[in-house]
């Protein structure tokens, strides 16, 4: 075995993320991460909001597994990083832009697992 295989990080226990299924977990080796469950999967994406750098830990996971904003409810594929819709509300008029531009360079996604009831970093 290699010794540059870095070992596995437990991030956080599933049963502590609560009904937002999503949480901040500061300290990573990659920084702070938003953490959760999207339809029953785990996963771990870079934290700050494409938008304008809300803590996309303290937003929550829709009924459909999309990780939504706290502040202006952008919507973000888990999988892939890439915001799905752009901000509502009063940037709702340019939500359209806000994708094409900000929204277009994909949060950072990073490989994860569920063991023991936890979340873990395996890359
Ligand atoms: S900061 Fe996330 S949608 Fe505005």
């Amino acid at each position: 075995m290699s010794t540059s295989e870095s070992s596995p990080v437990r991030l956080i226990a599933v049963a502590d993320l609560g009904d937002s299924n999503v949480t901040v977990v500061e300290h990573t080796p990659h920084g702070a991460l938003a953490v959760g469950v999207s339809a029953g999967k785990p996963f771990a994406v870079s934290n700050r909001c494409r938008h304008l750098f809300a803590s996309l830990g303290k937003g929550s996971v829709t009924g459909d597994g999309r990780l939504e904003c706290p502040w202006h409810g952008a919507l973000y594929d888990v999988g892939t990083g890439k915001m799905l819709r752009g901000p509502q509300g009063v940037f709702k008029p340019v939500a359209g832009a806000v994708k094409a531009t900000t929204g277009a360079r994909a949060l950072k996604t990073f490989p994860v697992e569920l063991r023991d009831g936890a979340i873990w970093l395996t890359g």
